[in-house]
């Protein structure tokens, strides 16, 4: 049995992978601003009031876990809002940064401490955020965040190096959540699968890969 944190996990992809590691016999610690009635019914111990946009959340988080060793971290916490370049709010994009960049940096430093060597961190951010494979435009505030969150997951993967902690970039499919307003070509289900698959292969020899959580490498 390993010790995994979710962080994100009040519905959604999140919720599923809590969902899905309860099933195999996982100890899971769920992270969330708010419980929601979905992840008190499956067996993680959830921690509330970690807002990832703020240090608090992630220091809250940090109290929560006192020296306990975490084994496999996966930030999956992130926010979409379109837009283009006529309704781009300079607000709102500020906030993807703070959640969906910022967040993931905030909640590893505040963690450092427990994650030891060959522990994992996956962060879950999107294949919109590459550059190369963006064909079709859009989204400023989300595809900005999630390119830095990229960059952030690489940096980390290169200063957690000589911890032994192997760190991924993690892009969950096309799936239909809130998010999407219910939109995609996957369920939920099927992404956490994936994304589970992906954690389970992270080792050093792989750190620093942007994966689909098909198990292919997605340019950056
Ligand atoms: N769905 C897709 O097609 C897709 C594609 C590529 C990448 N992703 C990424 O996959 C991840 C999960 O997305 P999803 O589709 O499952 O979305 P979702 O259903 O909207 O869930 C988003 C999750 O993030 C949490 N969250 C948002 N802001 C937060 C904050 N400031 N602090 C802590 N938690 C916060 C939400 O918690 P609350 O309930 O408290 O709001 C919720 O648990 C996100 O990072 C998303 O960008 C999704």
């Amino acid at each position: 049995m390993a010790r995994w944190v979710i962080v994100g996990a009040s519905r959604g992809i999140g919720l599923e992978m809590v969902r899905q590691l309860c099933a195999r016999g996982e100890e899971v610690i769920a992270a969330v601003r708010k419980a929601t009635p979905a992840l008190e019914k499956t067996c993680a111990e959830v921690v509330e009031g970690v807002d990832v946009a703020t240090e608090e959340g992630a220091a809250r988080l940090a109290r929560a876990l006192g020296t306990r060793a975490v084994d496999a971290l996966v930030h999956n916490a992130g926010v979409l809002k379109s837009d283009t370049l006529a309704t781009l709010d300079f607000h709102e994009a500020l906030r993807h940064y703070d959640v969906n960049a910022l967040g993931p940096l905030r909640i590893v430093r505040a963690l450092l401490a427990n994650l030891r060597e060959g522990a994992k961190v996956g962060i879950v951010t999107s294949r919109v955020g590459s550059l190369s494979d963006n064909t079709s435009g859009g989204n400023y505030a989300y595809r900005m965040s999630k390119a830095a969150a990229n960059m952030a997951a690489k940096n980390l993967s290169i200063e957690l190096a000589e911890r032994g902690v192997a760190v991924a970039a993690l892009h969950p499919g096309y799936v239909r959540t809130d998010m999407t307003q219910g939109r995609g070509n996957i369920e939920a289900d099927v992404a956490a699968r994936g994304l589970i698959l992906r954690m389970d292969e992270l080792d050093m020899d792989r750190t620093g890969a942007f994966w689909h959580a098909e198990g292919w490498e997605i340019p950056w």
